[in-house]
């Protein structure tokens, strides 16, 4: 009785709740000064960074800058005297930056500065750029060996780095599947990814199964492994039987034929021991 009395105001009071969900909301929305806009692009392929502006207002200055280096932009009265990215064109007197020929080293945040006529604020927002490239559809290859099959599954020129999962062998826990080995491999100039691994079935454990690798989202073919070998298919070997059947029923009238024949010449044609000549 004694807590309710003391409680039921607290939470009944609209203001005082309005006043804890202004706190809780402040909390966790972002603040607009750490916004930021996603951007996607892939290896070799161009991408176009737009900066948000104010549309109303001239763009006294804008520039890009990647941690600290600067990246392209303009001013409207002057030069800038800095070196521009080679790869990159600013879309005239837009604060929207093309940049060509994506490598995996332009991944990162890039700020833009813009300041407006009649204005002495300069606006700052970081745009993140994800650069990717799709690794190739693994390869999958067996070899058997008794009761072992060791597969090898490989990908290669991918971006950024992504583990290789072998799907359809379980939880791992069982002795019949193991890893024997991982090779993740980057070019020092593209940073692009060659990955591969190994791993061998115990097929003394009898379970035949359908698996296949993946990476960076990308799956190999199905593979059966553990398949124990075929028995000869009944189906054929009824087939065979019916038309090895009917091959000799249908010598027999030429048997027949070339008895009767054999016969007739034995009978006597007197001309045909006599050798030509
Ligand atoms: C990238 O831009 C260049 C120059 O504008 C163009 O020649 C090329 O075709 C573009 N590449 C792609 C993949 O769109
Ligand atoms: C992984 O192991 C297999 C089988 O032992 C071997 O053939 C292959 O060369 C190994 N690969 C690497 C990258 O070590
Ligand atoms: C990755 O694989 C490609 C294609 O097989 C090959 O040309 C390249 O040399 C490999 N790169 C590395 C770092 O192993
Ligand atoms: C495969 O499993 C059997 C038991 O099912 C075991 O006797 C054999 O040693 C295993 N082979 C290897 C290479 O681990």
């Amino acid at each position: 009785m004694m807590v309710l009395s003391w409680g039921a105001p607290y939470f009944t009071n609209p203001s005082l709740l309005q006043q804890l969900l202004t706190v809780i909301l402040t909390v966790t929305l972002p603040s607009e000064s750490a916004a930021q806009t996603e951007l996607r692009g892939e290896i070799g392929q161009n991408v176009t960074i737009s900066c948000p502006v104010e549309r109303q207002n001239t763009i006294k200055f804008f520039y890009l800058q990647k941690d600290e280096v600067f990246v392209n932009g303009f001013y409207t009265s002057r030069t800038i005297p800095k070196e521009k990215w080679p790869n990159t064109r600013v879309v005239h007197g837009k604060a929207t930056v093309q940049m060509l020929h994506l490598k995996a080293s332009h991944d990162g945040d890039y700020e833009c500065h813009i300041q407006y006529n009649g204005s002495e604020n300069v606006s700052s927002i970081v745009i993140h750029l994800s650069v990717t490239a799709k690794y190739s559809k693994p390869n999958v290859t067996m070899s058997c060996d008794d009761n072992i099959c060791l597969v090898t599954c490989a990908s290669h020129g991918g971006y950024p780095r992504a583990e290789l999962m072998w799907n359809g062998v379980g939880d791992g826990s069982s002795p019949a599947w193991k890893v024997l080995n991982v090779s993740e491999e980057s070019d020092p100039d593209t940073m692009l990814y060659n990955t591969s691994s190994t791993s061998s079935f115990n097929c003394s454990y009898g379970a035949k199964r359908l698996i296949n690798c993946s990476v960076g989202g990308v799956a190999s073919d199905m593979l059966p492994v553990c398949v124990p070998k075929d028995p000869p298919d009944i189906y054929i070997l009824i087939v065979i039987g019916i038309c090895s059947l009917l091959g000799l029923i249908a010598l027999i009238p030429l048997l027949l034929r070339w008895k009767h024949k054999k016969e007739q010449t034995r009978a006597g044609d007197p001309k045909e021991a006599i050798p030509l000549n």
